[in-house]
């Protein structure tokens, strides 16, 4: 029997983790960007303001082992014949014998119950919505049939807000770091921490609601590290107080001791803490009084959770495989408003460390993912997407969120390559039409946005938002190589082929028939005939290049190198066929229908596995910096032949255009995590998010998953689902419905909100057609065609819809 480590409570809007033996740490995220970071399964947390390179609280070293602690803990003490015996009720870091151990991870919180030693301890994580504060709700219970007098110490340990300095720096650090205790009648206490430079404009701050007896702030006098002390048995929790000592160097802490007292049997007792950050305690002061008060904590969660709904609320799928339903309405839309938030920025995996920032083409495609349900939000990332744009129509590959400081991303690390990312620019013209397609708002089209070059710290020039999506195309247009496709430039999607200069990209030239696909619809939408007439021509000449070069046989080659040799080719011996140059010519519609067919056919038989489809095959053996990144991984690792799982619901998207609703199904159901649950022991992350690789078939672990999270597989497979197999697609004047579908569904439903009218579609297939919409009665009146049109905001519209 395969290990459980817990099951999903749809109801409950949770998965519920039931053994802390997960093989690698579970995470949940809490708050946004703007304050808020991970807690994972065992209460550790990284927590940061704005943004984790720049400005991080808690040091979280996710490279230490799952027993260590990390950012943050709480420890419970029970006084039995004088002598204490120390605990943490999450498990982690001192691993005792649990009686029980949940840890239910929610919609924006993290709840963790357990029991130790005759205590039930509930700590419930989060952050109120539009809030910068960090709660830890704590209730001790005694369920022991004893008296039992019980302490609690919760425990941050703080990072330099320079979070790369803290590792690269241990003399400057630790000699600035300073904590202060303020203490008021209550004896409440207050532990702020600034590094020195900090003092005057920006603490952090822990405190409690709770009266505290003594604190500890010196990371080397509360573990007793001179006699060699632990985070598994900290020296100073053997003693009845802690040393209230006030760190003025160092690495600190903030430990904050309540006696509870003696609690008789089913007695409750409830802590809350506060983690934040403030100009000045001062400043911090009314946010503390209030999450003080339990009322105002109740009130917050209750918030977070009237949030939670509503963001869910618009849209809700009935269909007949509830693993699909359990995603759909729940743990996907929650992974796109995670990814939308942190890019590739902050997780388990990815450090958020010096100038990674947001990367310009992952949240492009975030964007896509929740402009349904946030299109306002959403407007405003493409905002800032856009002022990192270059006059030349380029982007720059990331930026720091807080500074809005651009950078090239690896390239750099690599000078004789190009200097650019051949399709980051590209992605933004999909983003800004899904948000004018979804809201209407083609005003947004003409506002200004200034480019990202600048002279003396000022942009040199702005231009509106049509302009810029303008330049993005002239772009491609204008770097093409000897076949007329676009040049690779760097790295196109795929970030490890790194060609030398000259090398062509088949994706690039695909995502650009797409966008100019996409301007097309745009213009005629607008009434810009001349508009309309010059991107037909563009889409036509790359349609055209395209395929007099790019069909190898039985598929599609995926890139030419710098001396025109294909890659991705029969004649390859490694990388042989990549599965992006099979799904996005038939997605830009520049391989025929048949060819396309053959093309996703082959794909099928060389790349498809049970856990999914792979990026390439063969992989390649051996270091090659004439391919680049691709060859630093063994055979079958992400790019080198691994299972890139941001790429599959492009494939079934591809299958949808083609008609397949069956594989297209079969092909989301093989990467579904909800049908992970049952064989964690070999896949190892968390079942309710996408990761972003799996191991490939010729890795020797095969099935294993990693960087969970933070991956364009969230918002692809969401647009697959609901666009492509559902077949729910906004467009500018109405609501196309064209589903494609397993042939064996007899019928399923779709609820969705699309400019303030709530759509209840209901969809029969008593043919059991794959795809084909025979007809369509709105509100019970028979309408033309498939486009459902637009209603007054607050109607309820009823859409019958027949297949056939
Ligand atoms: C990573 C990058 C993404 C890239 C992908 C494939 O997920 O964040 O931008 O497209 O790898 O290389």
């Amino acid at each position: 029997m395969a290990m459980q480590y817990g099951y999903f409570d749809d109801s409950a809007r949770e998965y519920v983790i039931t053994n802390p033996k997960t093989p690698v740490k579970w995470i949940n995220y809490i708050g946004t960007l703007s304050f808020g970071g991970f807690v994972d399964h065992t209460g550790g947390a990284l927590i940061c303001k704005g943004d984790p390179s720049l400005n991080r609280i808690v040091k979280y070293i996710q490279q230490m082992p799952s027993s260590e602690f990390k950012g943050e803990t709480l420890y419970v003490r029970v006084k039995r014949n004088g002598k204490y015996k120390v605990f943490s009720p999450f498990f982690v870091p001192t691993l005792d014998k649990y009686d029980r151990y949940e840890c239910h991870v929610g919609m924006g919180y993290s709840r963790i119950i357990s029991v130790f030693y005759g205590v039930r301890t509930e700590c419930t994580i989060f952050v109120p919505v539009n809030e910068q504060v960090e709660i830890r709700d704590i209730v001790i219970t005694n369920i022991s049939s004893e008296p039992q007098e019980i302490d609690v110490i919760p425990v941050i340990e703080y990072t330099h807000f320079d979070a790369v300095k803290q590792f690269t720096n241990a003399d400057w650090v630790p000699q600035t770091m300073v904590s202060r205790c303020h203490t008021d009648q209550q004896n409440t206490r207050v532990l702020i921490q600034y590094p020195f430079m900090c003092r005057d404009f920006k603490v952090n701050y822990f405190t409690s609601n709770y009266p505290v007896s003594s604190f500890e702030s010196d990371r080397k006098r509360f573990l007793g590290e001179n006699e060699y002390g632990t985070w598994a048995h900290p020296l100073a929790l053997d003693k009845d107080e802690l040393g209230n000592y006030e760190a003025n160097r160092g690495d600190n802490i903030a430990a904050l001791l309540h006696h509870l007292g003696v609690i008789a049997p089913g007695g409750v007792k409830r802590i809350i803490t506060q983690l934040g950050q403030e100009e000045s305690l001062q400043k911090a002061t009314p946010q503390i009084e209030r999450f003080r008060k339990s009322e105002e904590v109740d009130k917050a969660f209750k918030e977070l959770s009237e949030f939670w709904s509503r963001y869910l609320s618009f849209m809700h799928v009935k269909t007949p495989d509830s693993c699909l339903n359990s995603m759909l309405n729940v743990h996907n839309p929650r992974q796109c408003f995670i990814t939308y938030n942190w890019s590739r920025y902050l997780s388990y995996y990815q450090l958020g460390l010096g100038t990674r920032g947001l990367g310009f083409r992952d949240s492009s495609q975030d964007v896509m993912g929740v402009v349904d349900r946030i299109p306002e939000e959403g407007k405003k990332l493409i905002v800032k997407l856009l002022s990192v744009q270059k006059r030349d129509g380029s982007a720059m590959h990331q930026f720091n969120p807080l500074s809005m400081e651009g950078s090239m991303g690896d390239l750099t690390e690599m000078p004789d390559r190009p200097q650019y990312y051949g399709d980051d620019h590209l992605w933004i013209v999909l983003a800004v039409t899904a948000y004018i397609k979804e809201t209407g708002n083609r005003d947004f089209l003409s506002e200004q946005i200034p480019f990202y070059d600048k002279e003396k710290g000022k942009a040199i020039e702005s231009a509106t938002v049509m302009e810029h999506l303008r330049r993005a195309l002239s772009f491609t247009k204008n770097n093409t190589g000897k076949h007329g496709l676009p040049l690779l430039g760097f790295a196109d999607w795929n970030d490890c082929v790194n060609l030398p200069k000259g090398a062509e990209s088949i994706f690039n030239a695909c995502l650009y028939g797409k966008a100019l696909q996409e301007m097309i619809e745009l213009a005629d939408f607008l009434g810009e005939e001349k508009l309309v007439n010059e991107y037909k021509t563009d889409y036509e000449m790359m349609k055209t290049r395209f395929n007099e070069s790019a069909w190898d046989g039985e598929w599609f080659v995926r890139y030419f190198d710098h001396d025109g040799t294909p890659l991705g080719s029969s004649k390859n011996e490694h990388g042989k066929i990549y599965l992006n140059g099979q799904s996005w010519p038939v997605i830009s519609g520049f391989a025929a229908p048949e060819k396309g067919r053959i093309a996703m056919d082959s794909a099928r038989k060389m790349l498809n596995t049970k856990n999914g489809l792979k990026l390439s095959t063969p992989g390649f053996n051996g270091y090659d910096p004439s391919k680049g990144g691709i060859t630093t991984y063994p055979p079958g690792a992400k790019e080198n032949g691994g299972i890139f799982l941001h790429t599959n619901p492009w494939v079934m998207i591809a299958e949808t255009i083609l008609g397949d609703g069956d594989r297209a199904f079969e092909y989301y159901n093989q990467i579904n995590p909800a049908k992970k649950n049952d064989i964690i022991d070999e896949y190892e992350c968390e079942p309710y998010v996408y990761p972003q690789n799996i191991l490939g078939d010729e890795h020797p672990q095969f099935g294993l998953g990693r960087n969970s999270w933070l991956s364009g597989t969230a918002s692809w497979v969401y647009q697959a689902a609901t666009k492509y197999i559902m077949g729910v697609q906004p467009q500018y004047n109405g609501l196309k419905i064209d589903p494609c579908i397993p042939g064996s569904w007899e019928e399923f439903t779709i609820e969705r909100l699309f400019r303030g009218t709530r759509y209840r579609i209901h969809i029969h297939n008593p043919k059991h057609v794959k795809k084909g919409v025979a007809s369509v009665k709105v509100n019970g009146e028979p309408i033309e065609g498939n486009v459902i049109p637009l209603f007054k905001e607050g109607e309820e519209v009823k859409v019958e819809v027949v297949m056939g």
